[in-house]
């Protein structure tokens, strides 16, 4: 049984921004997905009228496992803000990559600009060729998340604290005020500081200082021992977290038809790709000695949707998807993180025939309960 209560409140959505060439699959498929400004720009706008609160947008600067092409996740993201009205973009950083104190200035500025709609998704990384190969240093994984932690501290003090001070191996502060300080508005006092990874040295750091713990695709199961692992450390410091999980999501109009077209895809699906990419993944995640790192345990289908999106399950007509998610709810999953073949066409799909359902579903166990 769970010892994390279900949210009362709705499931939030996100969905993944293309931003790279090739869609979220690694196959061959057919995607009427495109990744340039217009292609995005129309998402978005679709994504806030369909349900979705957040975008997310990823961060990479050079092709791997396909991704020919990749925008610049900070930019693209302001460029995103500035069309859009209500939707929140999350932008993917590398915290070795960046200076934190120039990150920080960048979101205040991307926070007023949107009225307080910026919010971030550290990644600790797993490409090390990029890194090397851009002449940056690549720490094994535990530096890495010691690092990831230090920075978001040190963001936080910049933007609470008129006098901040940081003491850090990676970083320090001395008698630093920044100004503006990002909005403070009612239930989102900063931009939200979300985090990905599954290692338990990701858990016990989501505890300690992210928002929001953003999981690759999993099973119920699965899903709820790493929300029990991120609970532990937070109520350990006194915080709470909340939780998101990454999704591929097939809702077609019959089940034969969704299960279908995801056997299509992994038919599909570029093995030298797939398979360099698991490589190049695996090892970026040996060194946690628990071996609980992502894709520890993913299969050749499992990274054809390289977040082990697949895993999920939300696969079959819409009503077996709105079923799906209310069991990850149950287990206190607060967001989806979907990506989608076509995304354009999906999105809408979405908000017009599965969301409605999950909204239906969730009212009835609010009765239940209540
Ligand atoms: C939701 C989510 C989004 C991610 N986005 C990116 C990204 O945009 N770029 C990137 O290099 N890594 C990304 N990652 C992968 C992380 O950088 C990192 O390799 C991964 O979390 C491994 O952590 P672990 O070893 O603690 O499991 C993402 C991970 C998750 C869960």
């Amino acid at each position: 049984m769970s010892t994390t209560p279900a949210s009362t409140e709705p499931l939030k959505f996100a969905y993944w921004v293309p931003n790279v060439s090739g869609g979220l699959v690694i196959s061959d498929i057919e995607q009427r997905t495109g990744w340039d400004y217009d292609y995005n720009k129309r998402l978005a706008r679709t994504a806030e009228d369909n349900g979705f609160e957040y975008a997310l947008t990823q961060v990479r600067y050079t092709a791997s496992y396909g991704a020919a092409h990749q925008h610049e996740a900070t930019s693209f993201s302001l460029a995103l803000l500035l069309a859009t009205e209500r939707l929140k973009v999350i932008s993917a950083v590398h915290p070795y990559m960046w200076h934190p104190g120039v990150l920080a200035k960048f979101i205040a500025t991307a926070d007023h600009l949107s009225n307080g709609r910026a919010a971030i998704n550290v990644v600790s990384g797993w490409f090390k060729d990029e890194a090397t190969s851009m002449g940056v240093r690549w720490l094994e994984h535990g530096e890495r998340y010691r690092m990831a932690e230090e920075f978001i501290s040190y963001i936080r003090e910049i933007w609470t604290e008129d006098n901040a001070q940081f003491r850090g191996d990676f970083f320090q502060l001395r008698d630093f005020e920044m100004l503006p300080k990002p909005l403070d508005l009612p239930g989102r006092p900063l931009p939200e500081i979300f985090q990905g990874g599954n290692s338990s040295v990701a858990q016990e750091m989501a505890g300690r200082v992210s928002d929001w713990y953003f999981a690759n695709g999993n099973t119920p199961d699965g899903i709820e021992r790493q929300i029990e692992g991120v609970t532990r450390s937070a109520r350990a410091a006194g915080r709470t977290v909340r939780f998101g999980v990454n999704g591929f999501m097939v809702a077609r109009d019959s089940e034969a038809e969704a299960h279908a077209t995801l056997e299509e895809i992994i038919a599909k699906a570029n093995p030298e790709a797939v398979e360099g990419f698991g490589n190049a993944v695996k090892q970026a995640g040996q060194s946690t000695g628990d071996r609980t790192g992502m894709w520890q345990g993913s299969d050749f289908a499992d990274l054809v949707q390289y977040n082990d999106g697949f895993r999920t399950g939300l696969v079959g007509t819409p009503e077996q998807v709105a079923h799906r998610m209310l069991e990850f709810k149950r287990r206190g999953v607060d967001l989806f993180l979907l990506g989608f073949l076509h995304f354009q066409e999906e999105v809408e799909h979405f908000g017009r025939h599965v969301l409605p359902i999950v909204r239906e579903l969730e009212a009835a166990e609010q009765e239940r309960v209540a």
